[in-house]
């Protein structure tokens, strides 16, 4: 039986800011941001929307009624979670309007817990071929103004349905997982921001890469000719750059040129919205089928990393329906505006954080279907529209 990712769909904020005018701000060349670190946007999360309110934006777009009826399962896999105990997938649930008769939990290993909930999934779906699993990718990149992870901040949620016969990616059955404890990057209870070693994080993303497709090549006896193309986790677009690189190392020949150019096609949408943490690989996926040279039958590889750290190489197959089951990326970053860096600023620093005080925010600015209208003793408002 094939499982897989059946559709995908994605959202992010209204807003965003062009990271020229932040280098031009912040005294920095700006090559070092397009080039250097190869951002050109970030979106920019207002204080009305957090991972609840774009889950769920972008899980809407997956729900028609035959995909509400199987549902068994939603898991939100996030490192920005909004309590230390309840779920954020049991309020994404409540504002999708879903059945009472679903499980849903929260799953965190940094960027990485995606990918395990695309694994989980995939074993319900293996005990029983009747259910989809709803998974959703959602984070907020937060690393504070005027350090030097802000220029690779960004925001957002990718929702998949994986199910039986799906109709985007077949998983196959060889992943390597591989896990050590490590700090490049984390975030204590007490924090809103992460604290990173990001030269660190570089290094270790890059052997970890080699270590999971080494091993994966080993084991299902593949070479990197068997793959139309990567996607990689893009914490920003240069890094995925870094572990094809590390690989590839100086080759010239057809096929490292062929993976060279599905990166860059994979990159696409990073460059324009920044890091989704959880959410980054699958926005990367999603850019590689939807601007990427890819047809039915295409072998993908997928590495997916977390700090922490955890690394996973797996592959799929991709499907004749894929392009349709899709959501529009293209034209959800075309509706977006463009804010100032003060106005981003501003926003940055009016998010609810740590607050314990009762708040009720202005929502006359926030025209997404799902906000966050405040907090009333202790307990996250959010609204539906
Ligand atoms: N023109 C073009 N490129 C330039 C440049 C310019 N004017 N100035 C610098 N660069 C290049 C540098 O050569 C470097 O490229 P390289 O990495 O290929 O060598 C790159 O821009 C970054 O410059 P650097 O001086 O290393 O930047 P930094 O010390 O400000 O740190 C990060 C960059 C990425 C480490 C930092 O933004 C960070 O920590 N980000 C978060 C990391 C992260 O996401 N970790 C999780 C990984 S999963």
């Amino acid at each position: 039986m094939k499982i897989g990712i059946d559709r995908m769909a994605f959202a992010t904020t209204d807003q965003y800011i062009e990271l020229t005018e932040l280098a031009e701000k912040r005294g920095v060349d700006p090559n070092k941001y397009t080039i250097g670190i190869g951002q050109d946007r970030q979106a920019v999360v207002p204080p009305t929307q957090d991972i609840v309110t774009l889950g769920a934006r972008a899980a809407k777009k997956l729900l028609t009624p035959d995909v509400t009826r199987r549902l068994s399962t939603i898991i939100v896999a996030t490192e920005s979670g909004i309590d230390n105990s309840k779920a954020s997938a049991i309020y994404i649930k409540h504002l999708l309007g879903l059945d009472d008769y679903i499980r849903a939990v929260e799953l965190k290993e940094a960027c990485y817990s995606g990918t395990a909930a695309i694994q989980f999934a995939r074993g319900l779906v293996a005990l029983n071929s009747q259910e989809t699993v709803l998974v959703i990718a959602a984070d907020i990149a937060r690393y504070g103004l005027n350090t030097p992870g802000e220029v690779t901040q960004g925001a957002g949620a990718v929702a998949m349905l994986i199910s039986a016969d799906p109709h985007v990616l077949a998983i196959e059955p060889t992943s390597v997982s591989y896990s050590r404890d490590l700090m490049d990057f984390w975030r204590p209870l007490y924090a809103t921001e992460a604290i990173v070693d990001g030269k660190y994080s570089t290094g270790v993303y890059v052997d970890f890469f080699k270590n999971t497709l080494t091993r994966y090549l080993q084991r299902t006896g593949r070479r990197l000719d068997d793959f139309a193309g990567i996607a990689f986790h893009l914490p920003f677009t240069k890094m995925g750059k870094k572990g094809l690189e590390g690989v590839l190392q100086d080759r010239d020949d057809a096929v490292a040129n062929r993976l060279r150019d599905q990166l860059t096609a994979s990159q696409v949408y990073c460059r324009q919205v920044g890091n989704l943490y959880t959410g980054s690989l699958y926005l990367g996926l999603m850019s590689l089928l939807q601007n990427g040279q890819v047809k039915p039958g295409d072998r993908l590889g997928l590495f997916s990393y977390g700090s922490g750290a955890e690394g996973e190489f797996y592959s799929g197959i991709v499907q004749p329906a894929f392009a349709e089951n899709l959501s529009d990326v293209k034209e959800d970053l075309a509706d977006r505006h463009r804010v100032s860096i003060d106005e981003y600023e501003q926003l940055f620093n009016s998010q609810l954080g740590m607050q314990t005080a009762d708040v009720q925010f202005d929502l006359q600015n926030d025209d997404a279907p799902f906000v966050l209208a405040g907090q009333k003793d202790h307990q996250r408002i959010y609204q539906r529209r």
